[in-house]
Parts: C-alpha cells; sequence; structure tokens
C-alpha cells in the first residue's frame, strides 16, 4: 500500500529515541519531510532536529519559530514527549502536576492550535497523539501519566469533532508495553520498590501480555505512519491500542 506520505512534513515531538524516533523513521521511510524534536540528540538522518526542552514555556514558540525558518508548515503532527514520574494518587501534589503540564499538556497544546489553522486552510492535517493504555485500565503508581494523559485525550477528543469536516483528523495511539528506555526505567523503579529484580520485573511484565512479547518501536511507528497518512481519512476521535493484547477491555 503507498501510503501517499511523499510531499507531506510531519513534526515529531520527543523523537530522539524510543516511540517518537521510530514515528519519525517510519514516517521518513514512507517519503515525508520529517522535523524531530527532543532535548539531545541529533535527530534521524534526514530529517531536521530541533532542540528544545517542551518543559519550558518558551520552548513551543522556539519550535514555531525553527519550523517557520525552515519554510514549513506541518501537515502531521506528532504530540509526544517523556513519560512523568511514577507516584500514588494520595501523595502526588498539585506542584508535582503542574511540573509534568508542560512538557505533557501546554506545549502539545499550543503547538496543535499553532499549526492547525494552515491545516484545515489545505483541508489535509494530521493530529496523533503519543497517550497510553492506561487511559483504559489506569495504571497504579502511575497516577500522573494515568491523570494527564486523560486530559489530553478528552482535548483531542473535542478538537477532532471541530476539525473532521476540513480534512484533519485527530487520533490517540495507546501503547501497551514497548521496548524502549522508558519501559526499562519503570521496570527499574517497580523493582526497587518491591525486593524482586528488574528483569524479573519484565519477565512478570511479558507474561501479562497475550502475545507473549514486548511491543518493538517500529510496530509502533507503522501504525503511527498509517494513521498520519491520506489513506487514514476515516479515522479521526479513535484511540488504538497497540498492546499485544494486553488491555482487558475492548
Ligand atoms: N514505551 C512504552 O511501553 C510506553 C507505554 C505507555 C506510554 N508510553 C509513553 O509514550 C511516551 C514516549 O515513550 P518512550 O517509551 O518513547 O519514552 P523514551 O524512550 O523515554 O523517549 C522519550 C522521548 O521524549 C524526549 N523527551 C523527554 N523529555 C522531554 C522534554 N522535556 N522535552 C523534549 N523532549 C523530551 C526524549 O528525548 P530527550 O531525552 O533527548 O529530550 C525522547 O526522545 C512517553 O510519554 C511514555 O510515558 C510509553
Amino acid at each position: 500500500m503507498d501510503l501517499q506520505l511523499g510531499g507531506k512534513t510531519a513534526l515529531v515531538l520527543g523523537a530522539s529515541k524510543g516511540l517518537g524516533r521510530a514515528i519519525a523513521e517510519a514516517l521518513l521511510a514512507e517519503g515525508a519531510d520529517v522535523i524531530t524534536v527532543a532535548r539531545s540528540g541529533d535527530g534521524v538522518a534526514g530529517t531536521q532536529h530541533i532542540l528544545a526542552d517542551l518543559d519550558d514555556p518558551a520552548a513551543p514558540q522556539a519550535i514555531i519559530d525553527a519550523v517557520r525558518a525552515g519554510a514549513s508548515s506541518p501537515d502531521i503532527l506528532v504530540l509526544n514527549s517523556g513519560g512523568p514520574p511514577t507516584g500514588a494518587a494520595a501523595s502526588t501534589t498539585p506542584a508535582d502536576f503542574a511540573a509534568v503540564m508542560g512538557r505533557m499538556f501546554n506545549a502539545q497544546l499550543t503547538l496543535a492550535q499553532a499549526f492547525l489553522p494552515e491545516m484545515r486552510a489545505r483541508g489535509f492535517g494530521r493530529i496523533l497523539a503519543v497517550a497510553s493504555t492506561s487511559l483504559l485500565t489506569p495504571i497504579p503508581g502511575l497516577v500522573l501519566s494515568n491523570a494527564v494523559r486523560a486530559m489530553l485525550a478528552s482535548w483531542c477528543k473535542t478538537l477532532a469533532a471541530e476539525v473532521a469536516a476540513d480534512g484533519v483528523t485527530v487520533n490517540l495511539l495507546l501503547p501497551g508495553q514497548i521496548a524502549t528506555d522508558r519501559l526499562t526505567s519503570l521496570h527499574t523503579a517497580m523493582a526497587a520498590g518491591s525486593g524482586m529484580a528488574p528483569d524479573q520485573v519484565t519477565a512478570r511484565s511479558i507474561a501479562a501480555i497475550p502475545a507473549g512479547r514486548l511491543g518493538r518501536p517500529e510496530e509502533f511507528g507503522d501504525i503511527a505512519a498509517f494513521l498520519a497518512s491520506p489513506r487514514a481519512g476515516f479515522i479521526t476521535g479513535s484511540a488504538i491500542k497497540v498492546d499485544g493484547g494486553q488491555t482487558v477491555t475492548l
């Protein structure tokens, strides 16, 4: 299937490694022009890489300026960032929430709102947010992730209906357990609190996945490239699980 991504420009946040990088690589392989954002790294070969810290309130405008300086206007925007720290609902404070809102919500909203008018005027746009299956089954000990992603998801769902008639789709991708540095650090943190070794935590996690293995970042990148493509024009306001069957709800 030709995904018809040639000539499209994608801006992918949180793309120096992990899921964001895999999405950038998949889009590039399908012929899109790709701009990546992260605090570090050189980006994927063949992309423009913007160094920015999404925790910095000034970062969204700096990213917009850098994109405009390259005379680009993204057709595809992938909203992604580093995950938040662990924490219990009973003890996580408003200050803890405020500390992650910049990269997990505010920056994503600002960038989407900046590029939406041009997407709507062109009659084509794709906004894809990387969330988590925790939207469906909140993960114990990860209240910041559970709650802030729910907020972004509701914003995406509301936006999807506002812009669908202009050819702009807004969807969520829900990773389950995909083998990235983030998953390794979560398993290490869980091990520290349980007396188990990190590889025992990983083995226990895999045992809960019907597919019997962790996901691969490139599998995640492929579904993102499809959703970002013109071929996926009738899918909007959806949340797609990529979890090897782990989530128990439909
Ligand atoms: N992997 C999974 O199984 C899984 C499951 C559920 C949800 N998720 C969520 O999906 C998202 C991506 O996960 P991942 O596994 O790809 O994580 P990852 O391997 O830790 O990669 C995170 C990416 O975001 C960038 N980043 C982190 N903080 C940033 C900041 N303040 N400003 C700009 N860029 C920043 C990192 O680059 P720099 O360090 O260079 O900035 C990196 O490129 C996270 O929100 C994660 O919680 C992942």
